[in-house]
Order: structure tokens, then sequence, then C-alpha cells
């Protein structure tokens, strides 16, 4: 049994994430645990709300509350959500816990008695009209690489480069729009990634099986410039991870928090000891995940993670994780993902622009968004969320190719049949070659799953069930029936198999409808189709299932205009 330790990366605790967001970390996570557990490896698949920095803190400001609250109802809020989706987290847990606190603290020390942190007396931009420091996301400008206006202190949402405040052109406050700013001399950590640049090369060119599009974001910044920069990890803010060790002070740094983007990742690591606490297991439980000499040496560790987060999980991360010089996990597999756009435009939380996780719950059950998003995932390209294409993909694949089968099936052997499955002859030659086709597909649908190629593991799945539409279409069994009742009853058999096959193979994409098909089947057996005849002779003849309810409703004209309306301008 191969053992997979799952990561998503850490949703921001600033409200409810969109569609974009979701397609590009979550839900692919979500879908390889899924199918990883289908395959009884197993997983701990972990998850958490990004919980420190300026993020928090202006949202919480702007929902005039006290930012610790504000994050302790935003977590409730995005746990529901989740939930909603189906996100099946071993543990969702929070950047602010006592676990990362310490863990943070512990890393940072280490990486001080290892030599790699430096202090830095530098000059932060102070604004006094806000009367503080504008670390990061306090400050907007023009990206002096891309010339994008909108970029943040800390980053560039339109080119990924990692930016300094000072870096900005035009800079001006994100809380006031003040532009009478000062620089003012202040001291910081620094972690010394440039030391460690030739080891993470290293590492990163002996991952020959990454998605280019990690491995060359990943290169662009290792080389970047003169080559990868130091960068500070401590802010000037209230909110976030002291600057201390075993709680005593760390001299010069009174006052100061470790930046949110230091001690986001290691909630990966604490979220591991959040889980084991809650489940009440001890350390150890945990530690054989983390820790290569308590057992996670045979773990195979893979994270998920939209295009703009992949230079802190190929470099600062590691270089934290390395740099400790301590047997901790690194990762083994990095999928990340290109830009979900909205109709026409770009999702935007701060504009409020495309559907949210909530409002999209609130018109249509998971399934159908898991679905669409997940076939339409922004692997090698952007890609874009267009209702034309949602109201399309839902109607033909789930509602007229899966659902239409599983109630033509159901139906017509309750009515000739009634309600348990047939007994009939032997298959022909019909049969046997849907059976042999069938198997190479499966096969195709693993092998594309186990490579996390989302989009073709989608094509692979709607291809098997097109197989038993066309099937049904060429048998016919309720032609047959008149002739021959008998290999009727035997087309029909190996259709209500097809439908519990259909369900454990279709599980990771749409789990619901999966346990309706499979709840209708009156089973619980969701053994993998290893053996595709093995598993067609699943459900014997007697067995008794129901007719389940529509399976997936058709989008009409109606509510596809109604939608585009309503979700054409700003999120109120
Ligand atoms: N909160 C970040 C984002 O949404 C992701 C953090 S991932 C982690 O872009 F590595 F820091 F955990
Ligand atoms: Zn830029």
């Amino acid at each position: 049994m191969a053992r997979h330790l799952i990561t998503s990366a850490i949703p921001y605790i600033n409200g409810i994430k969109h569609l974009g967001n979701l397609v590009g970390s979550q839900l692919p996570a979500d879908l390889f645990a899924r199918y990883c557990r289908a395959r009884d490896h197993e997983v701990l698949f972990l998850c958490a709300t990004d919980e420190h920095g300026t993020p928090a803190e202006l949202a919480a400001a702007k929902a005039g509350q006290p930012v610790a609250d504000y994050c302790a109802e935003m977590h409730a809020v995005q746990a529901e959500i989740a939930r909603g989706f189906r996100l099946s987290f071993d543990h969702f847990g929070r950047s602010s816990s006592a676990q990362n606190r310490k863990l943070t603290q512990h890393f940072a020390r280490r990486l001080h008695d290892q030599g790699l942190i430096r202090e830095v007396s530098e000059t932060q931009m102070y604004s006094p009209t806000d009367g503080r420091y504008l670390p990061d996301r306090y400050i907007e400008g023009t990206c002096p690489n891309c010339g994008y206006d909108s970029a943040r202190g800390d980053q560039c949402d339109n080119c990924t480069k990692q930016l300094d405040p000072v870096d900005l052109i035009n800079p001006r406050s994100s809380v006031s729009g003040a532009t009478d700013l000062e620089m003012r001399e202040t001291k910081h950590l620094y972690l010394c990634q440039s030391q460690m640049k030739d080891e993470l090369e290293k590492w990163i060119d002996s991952k020959t099986d990454w998605p280019v599009l990690t491995t060359s974001i990943a290169k662009k910044w290792l080389n970047d410039g003169d080559g990868l920069q130091d960068r500070g990890i401590t802010r000037d803010l209230d909110w976030g991870i002291p600057v201390q060790f075993d709680g005593a002070p760390w001299q010069g740094m009174e006052g100061k928090v470790f930046y949110v983007w230091f001690d986001a990742p290691i909630e990966y690591i604490a979220c591991g000891a959040e889980w084991a606490e809650a489940t009440g297991l001890d350390a150890s439980a945990w530690e054989r995940w983390w820790r290569t000499d308590k057992g996670a040496e045979d773990v195979t560790y893979t994270q998920f993670m939209g295009k703009d987060n992949v230079p802190f999980h190929t470099l600062s991360f590691p270089a934290t994780i390395l740099g400790s010089r301590e047997p901790w996990k690194l990762v083994d597999y990095i999928k990340s993902f290109n830009y979900l756009n909205y109709d026409g435009g770009q999702f935007s939380t701060s504009r409020g622009r495309g559907v949210f996780m909530d409002q999209a719950l609130e018109i249509l059950p998971a399934d159908y968004w898991r679905w669409w998003l997940l076939s339409h995932a922004p692997e090698s390209s952007d890609s874009e969320f267009t209702w034309d294409n949602f109201q399309a993909s839902v109607n033909k694949d789930l509602a007229d190719v899966l659902g239409n089968f599983v109630s033509r099936v159901t139906k017509f052997c309750r009515s000739k049949f009634g309600e348990a499955v047939p007994q009939g002859g032997a298959y022909g030659a019909q049969e046997e070659a849907l059976i042999a086709r069938l198997t190479s597909r499966v096969r195709e649908y693993q092998d594309h799953m186990e490579a996390m190629e989302v989009r073709k593991s989608a094509s692979a799945l709607r291809a098997i069930w097109v197989e038993g539409n066309e099937y049904l279409q060429e048998a016919a069994p309720w032609s047959t029936f008149k002739t021959d009742p008998e290999r009727a009853a035997m087309q029909t058999r190996l259709a209500l198999n097809l439908i519990r096959l259909y369900a454990v193979l279709s599980s990771p994409f749409i789990p619901d409808a999966a346990a309706t098909m499979l709840e209708a089947m009156q089973t619980e057996d969701g053994t993998w189709p290893d053996d595709v005849p093995a598993a067609l002779a699943c459900l014997a003849p007697g067995h008794a299932f129901t007719v389940p309810d529509v399976l997936f409703s058709k989008i009409t004209d109606e509510s596809r205009e109604d939608w585009q309306t309503r979700f054409s301008g700003i999120r109120t």
C-alpha cells in the first residue's frame, strides 16, 4: 500500500474564494486524494486557512472586527463551504494554530543556528497618514517588471514576480490611498536563500517529471537578475507569529512578527500536528508523514497550487526545510495550474467579479461545478468559464450521457424484469468487445489520474460513460426483448453492473452522484475495477436495486441567462 501525503495551497482567510481559486488548488487536490483512497492507498490530505499577514488585517479592518475574531469566523465559513464542495480534507487547519506558532519559531531558530538568517537594517515605507509601516499588501503600485498598475508590495499578480514594497513605481497606501510615503529605517531578519541556490537548483533539476509550468517558474526566479535573492521573513505588524523562541524574545526583533509567506507553508506540517490532536492521536501519528527519520521515507508528497504560488513552494519553502538540516519530508511533486478566467475577463476577489464558492452552491449542487471545473482545469494554459460552455457541458456530459444511461437502464429493467438484476444468458460478441474497450479505457483513465492530468482524466472518464451509451444503443434491449428476452436480460444485467462500475470510477469527480448510484444499486462495494469482467459480475442475478431520482437536471436557457446577468456585475 502506497502512502500519499497531499496538500492544497492554503486559502487566504480574507473572504470566500471564487471558482478560479477552487480549481487551482483545493479541487484537483481533492480529486487526487479521492482517487488514491479509491485505489486503497493510505492518504493524509491537508488544507488550512492562511490567516496572517496583511490580507487578514486589511479584511478584518474592513469588516470592523478584531482580526482574531474575524479569522475564527471566516475559518468556520470556509470550512462549511469546503464541506459543501465535498472537499475531503483529513483536516482543515489554521495557520494561526499553536502548533504552527511553535513550528514556525522552531524553523526560524534552526535556520539561525545554521547561519542562514541575517539581520538587515533596511528602509521601509512608512505612512504618516496611516500612522504605520506599510508592508506587502498595504502598498500598491506599478510593477517594475511588467508595468501592471495594481501590483502589490509582495508580489505582482500579473507576472508572478516577488516584489519588495520599495520596488513599486508610484506606490500608494492600500489603506488610505496616501502617496505621501516616507522611508524609515527598521531591522528585519532575512533568510539567506542565496546561499542555498546551488542546492535548490540541483534539487529542482532532479525533478525531471514535474510539470513544465512548475519548473519553468522555479528556474525563472532561481536565475532572476543576480540569482536567488535573500528575503525578509519578518514584518512590522501586530497580527502574526511573534519573532520569539520558546517564549523568549529575539533581541532586536521586539514587536515584530514573521512574514505570512514564512509561516504559511510551515502550516502544512503544523496541520498534520493539528490533525493528530483533533483525532486523539499522538505525535508519532503525524511525524510518520512528515519526518523521514520517523517513518515518512516511503511517503509520496504532492502539492497542488496556482502558478502564483510556485516560487514560494519551489524556492522559499524548500529553503526553509533544507536549511533546517533536519529530516523533514520534502515535496515530491508539485502540480501547478494556470488561471481560470471568467466570461471575458478575470475573476477578481477585490472587485467581486465572477462566481464565488458560496454562490455556486446556492444555485447548483457541488457535482455540477466539480465536473465542469475539473474537466476544464487550466492546465496547459489559462481557461475560461462561460455560462454557455457550463450549460453545454453539464447538459451533455452529466445529463445526456451519464444521467440518461442510469435512468434508462434502471427504468427499463423495472418495467420488464422488476427491481432486481435479471439473469439472462452468456455474453455475446458485442459484450466481449465492450469489455475489451472498457478494459483499455479504464487503464487509460488510471494512467491519467496517476499522472494528475486532470483534463485528460475527465475525458477518459467521459469516454467510459459514452461506451455505455453506445452499447445500449446498439444492443437495444428494448427491441431484443421482443424476440429474445433471455438476451435482453443479459444485456440489462451488464448495464446495471455498469452503473456500479461508473459509480466507483466517477466518485473522485462527482462524489454525490456516485453515492446515489451505489445506493440505487443497493451496494457498498466500491472495489476498483482492476478486472472489468469481474467488476461487471459484481451485482449477481437476483440482487435488488431501485430507480434513483434524476441524477442531473439540465440547465435551461432561462436559468443560464438569469445567472449570466446575476453574476455579471459586482458582488454586493
Ligand atoms: N494563501 C496563499 C494564496 O492563496 C497560499 C498559501 S500556500 C502556503 O495564494 F504555502 F503558504 F501554504
Ligand atoms: Zn508584474
